[in-house]
């Protein structure tokens, strides 16, 4: 008996179900079953007949061809957060949100590999050869030699590749347009783009072509449709920034050749994206140094250190259940150093409202970050401005404690880099202080409380 191949997948997870329901089993997403043909999937078909196996060559760790096994793509930003350039025969995702950037930082790194006599091809689904042709002339980098190609077929993207000098660097602009003729599914269901996202995978293993798949974003800050697309390529960017800032960054999440801890800053100009080197300069570039409730605190982005400004805004609350809105931070760990200054420092934040904001769009996962938090809270209570050549960074533990925190030589020699003379910093840590910065060392949130406390302003005195 002919058994129907019918099935239905997915399109956030790719699992498959027989029955079609409101909600996925396997993820709990909502309205994400699509209907699809799976008899001709290459992946996840049981329908195949197992056929004999045929051996492979085995071969030995050492060896491999005399080739640099990453290329410098030029971009150096870009070749950081990959871990050092890209890797040959690798499969790169980028994702971001629409208008975000990601077309114009490829066809960027393109231009920059192609100058350097690599053979580069650029396959667009989304925009015609005309379109990228006028971006390139806005960056001026219409001399460069790319390969463009405005095509969805994977078929003929394939072909493409196979028929001239073999690639070294392609771009696949975006994942979600193509479609294969193997599958009979719509182009963006989980079926097209997993089939297609794996040829192309296999293309870049097969001739040591660096491919980058770019993929879009959906809501919710996942590339859209399948996460299995994730699983497939080697690396994973993801391309941010908001609308209004002009920067962008670029972090991975993903990386079987690298870390995943460093972040490429880049800033968005009308000649197109411009690398970032020193990015503190630029998060503390707005800065009003004099108000109270700003904190500058000393952080790491992997191996690099960024300084950052933090505000708070603590204000009585008109409502019952006063709000605690947090950007760019943790907010559990917000209610975390409250309940800390609330139990060991006395301070009664219960009927406040608190506001916290990274600025400049960073986003801050480092428990470090504790201190300056706690610092721009305070200042903001106390109506103290804190000096404005100060930087902060330190854990703070249930206890009020302050904790050492790492890389601290490193925190302090980018803040004496970039003119500050002052750094608040946990007590128990070995690291010297370097020529020219006044360090306080604190061990705990009631001696930082006092320490803002008396640079308050005296009721019915002047400051
Ligand atoms: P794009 O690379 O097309 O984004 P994505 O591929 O992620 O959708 O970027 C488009 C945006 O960038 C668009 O809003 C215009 C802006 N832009 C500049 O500001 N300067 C430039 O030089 C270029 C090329 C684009
Ligand atoms: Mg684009």
């Amino acid at each position: 008996m002919a058994r129907s191949t019918t099935r239905f997948v997915c399109q956030n997870c790719g699992a498959q179900h027989i029955r079609w329901s409101g909600r996925c089993d396997n993820c709990g997403e909502w309205n994400t079953l699509v209907e699809e043909d799976t008899a001709s999937a290459p992946v996840g078909s049981t329908q195949r007949k197992a056929r004999a196996g045929r051996p492979v060559a085995l071969s030995s760790l050492s060896g491999g061809d005399d080739q640099p096994p990453r290329i410098s793509t030029g971009v150096a930003e870009l070749d950081r957060v990959a871990g050092g350039g890209l890797v040959r025969g690798s499969a790169l995702l980028v994702g971001g949100d629409p208008g975000i950037g990601k077309s114009t930082l490829l066809l960027q790194a393109a231009a920059g590999l192609a100058k350097t006599g690599r053979n580069v091809i650029y396959v667009s689904g989304e925009e015609a050869i005309d379109q990228v042709r006028l971006r390139a002339t806005r960056l001026g980098l219409e001399k460069a030699e790319v390969g463009l190609a405005a095509e969805t077929n994977v078929e003929n993207i394939l072909a493409t590749l196979g028929a001239g000098k073999p690639a070294d660097f392609v771009v696949v602009d975006s994942i979600q347009t193509l479609w294969t003729d193997s599958i009979e599914s719509a182009p963006g269901t989980v079926a097209q783009v997993r089939a297609s996202a794996q040829m192309l995978i296999r293309h870049a293993k097969r001739t040591g072509a660096a491919v980058v798949l770019v993929g879009h974003v959906t809501k919710d800050g996942q590339i859209a449709g399948p996460r299995v697309v994730e699983h497939m390529v080697d690396a994973v960017l993801y391309f941010e920034g908001d609308g209004a800032h002009q920067f962008r960054l670029l972090r991975a999440v993903k990386n079987r050749f690298g870390p995943t801890d460093e972040i490429g800053v880049f800033e968005m100009s009308d000649k197109g994206l411009q690398e970032v080197a020193n990015p503190s300069a630029l998060f503390l570039g707005e800065r009003d140094a004099w108000a109270p409730g700003a904190a500058v605190f000393a952080g790491m982005e992997g191996t690099r250190p960024i300084l950052v400004e933090i505000q708070a805004l603590v204000a009585p609350s008109p409502l019952a259940t006063p709000r605690r809105a947090v950007v760019g931070w943790d907010s559990s760990r917000l209610s975390m150093v409250l309940a800390v200054l609330d139990a060991h420092c006395g301070l009664k934040l219960g009927a406040q409202d608190v506001y916290l904001n990274v600025a400049g769009g960073l986003r801050i996962v480092e428990p470090a970050a504790d201190l300056a938090v706690a610092a721009a809270l305070v200042s903001s209570m106390a109506k103290a401005a804190l000096p404005a050549d100060a930087v902060f960074f330190g854990e703070i533990s249930l206890s009020g404690a302050i904790r050492p925190v790492g890389h601290e030589p490193a925190r302090l020699k980018e803040a004496v880099k970039l003119g500050f003379s002052r750094a608040v910093s946990p007590a128990r840590s070995a690291s010297a202080n370097p020529e020219g910065l006044d360090v306080t060392r604190i061990d705990s949130l009631a001696g930082l409380v006092a320490m803002i406390a008396s640079r308050a302003p005296k009721p019915g005195g002047d400051t």
